[in-house]
């Protein structure tokens, strides 16, 4: 699926997104370098660090937080009502079209 990402200095980058290599939208601005390496992903994708927060910008229905998320994005800095963490949403056909951006490093 085609993804918008707005990295930390505002350029924006479209990119593809794979469905069937069982990603996550952190995993997917790592891979394309959108972020320098040591600053996004920190926990591996555990929804322990907060690294990997994004501001959701379409309007996607996403799936659910779980309550890990949840408490996570409670602990965590510049957190707005659309941020997410981005080592929890797994990369699905749903996810076309979608726009985000990256939270500020904290
Ligand atoms: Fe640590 Fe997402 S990578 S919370």
């Amino acid at each position: 699926v085609k993804i918008k990402i707005k990295d930390r200095d505002g350029v924006i980058h479209e990119v593809d997104a794979p469905t069937d290599m069982n990603m996550n939208l952190m995993e997917i601005v790592r891979s394309y370098e959108l972020a320098p390496e040591g600053t996004i992903g920190i926990c591996g994708g555990m929804a322990m660090c907060a690294s990997c927060q994004c501001y959701i910008e379409s309007d996607h229905q996403l799936p659910e937080m779980s309550d890990d998320e949840d408490a996570m994005l409670a602990e965590a800095f510049h957190v707005k009502d659309n941020s997410r963490l981005g080592c929890q949403i797994h990369i699905t056909e749903d996810l076309e079209g979608l726009e985000v951006e990256l939270a500020p490093e904290s």
